[in-house]
């Protein structure tokens, strides 16, 4: 059997990692600013989470939802704590799709409506309500297509007003930061007027933060750069370094009845496991500041006050979710930088270069991806 070709591949095998480095298995060194798409949070190999992991594993890998499971506890306790909604509760499942898809069922459950407004160039994951839910129909299929979502124009509020005054809709949904349309994020104002319109019109406002959460902006959650608490948040992605897993944040204003939702392996003792060491990680070494931190540092590089680098069009993003739009003459930068410099990149269209890294990247590789950039552009 081979298999089947839905990625368009690099011609790269990494088959060994330790923080921002990756080797393929040739032994050819890489840096990884892509961290396999916002996945990577804590670098690769974190002894404290290798370690974590291989004793849980050892002890036990799985049980099913219908026993108890003192990992949940601990990961929903501390997850909460970190992230600023002790009093939210936690749903986990495996994936970003799935706590999209989880999160849509709740806001509908909730409100007793079927509609769901989401924004242009939203990306949401490929399960069928979030591909609904996601605005690109190359991707969507015949079977996807439904009248249950409409798409507003981010920023564009008279719109949705207009679009919730019909009274069906459950829930607003939106990205903290978009990634896959090229980082793009929605104006503080915007938040809180969207804020206002779901509390007032009985909306739930969900906030997707499975690229832009779990420290990536430089705060825990993205739109806690705007002042706004959100009824839903969904993460995944950083969440378990790799694990699979996927979270959702649901507000005490929703209540929860047995089999409302459930699933045979999220919340699993691995994956559990995985989630708490990286939390445990983020705290002790301080990354969500570290985030922070870095983020301004390639920022003041790539747009500082010496003025925007010669290469880019725009700098976007917050943190370390950095979106590098550069001019046409540069577009076959990113791979440049992927087969001369050995630099992991990600992309959004042909002219988006995304930093993704983990949130323990170092100011010597920040400042050394610079150095490569402005040689290859000079
Ligand atoms: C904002 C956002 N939501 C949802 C998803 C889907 O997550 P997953 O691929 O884990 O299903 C992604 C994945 O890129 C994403 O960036």
């Amino acid at each position: 059997m081979d298999l089947f070709e839905v990625y368009k591949l690099w011609d790269i095998e990494p088959v060994r990692g330790q923080d921002t480095t990756l080797w393929d298995k040739d032994g050819a060194e890489y840096t990884d600013l892509y961290g396999g798409h916002a996945v990577i949070s804590v670098g690769h190999c974190h002894p404290h989470y290798v370690k974590t992991v291989s004793e849980q594993l050892g002890k036990l890998g799985f049980y099913s939802n219908a026993v108890q499971n003192g990992l949940q506890k601990e990961l929903a306790l501390k997850l909460g704590r970190i992230s600023g909604y002790q009093d939210y509760k936690l749903f986990l499942c495996n994936s970003g799709a799935e706590a999209i898809e989880n999160a849509l069922k709740l806001a509908s459950f909730a409100t007793g409506k079927a509609k769901i407004l989401a924004f242009n160039k939203a990306f949401h994951g490929r399960t069928s309500g979030a591909v609904s839910a996601t605005d690109n129909p190359k991707i969507r299929a015949p079977f996807n297509a439904t009248e249950n979502v409409t798409f507003v124009q981010l920023g564009d509020i008279a719109a949705v007003e207009k679009t919730l005054a019909s009274g069906e809709y459950a829930a607003v949904v939106l990205e903290g930061i978009q990634g896959v349309a090229g980082i793009f994020e929605a104006s503080s104002q915007f938040w809180q007027q969207l804020r206002e319109l779901c509390d007032r019109l009985g909306v739930m406002l969900i906030a997707d933060e499975i690229q832009s959460g779990y420290g990536r902006s430089g705060k825990f959650f993205a739109h806690q750069h705007h002042n706004v608490m959100a009824d839903i948040i969904t993460t995944a992605k950083g969440m378990a370094n790799g694990f699979p897993i996927g979270g959702v944040l649901i507000s005490p204003k929703i209540k929860a009845e047995y089999g409302m939702l459930g699933t045979t392996f999220g919340g699993n003792h691995l994956a559990c496991s995985a989630a708490i060491a990286v939390l445990d990680i983020i705290e002790s070494q301080k990354l969500v500041e570290n985030a922070a931190r870095i983020g301004e540092y390639f920022k003041n590089a790539f747009a500082g006050p010496q003025g925007l680098d010669k290469a880019l069009v725009e700098y976007r993003g917050r943190g370390l979710m950095i979106g590098l739009e550069v001019k046409e003459e540069y577009s076959d930068l990113r791979n440049r930088l992927l087969f001369e410099k050995h630099f992991f990149t990600g992309a959004a269209g042909a002219k988006v270069i995304r930093l993704l890294p983990s949130l323990t990247v170092s100011e010597e590789t920040a400042q050394k991806f610079i150095n490569d950039w402005k040689e290859l552009t000079a």
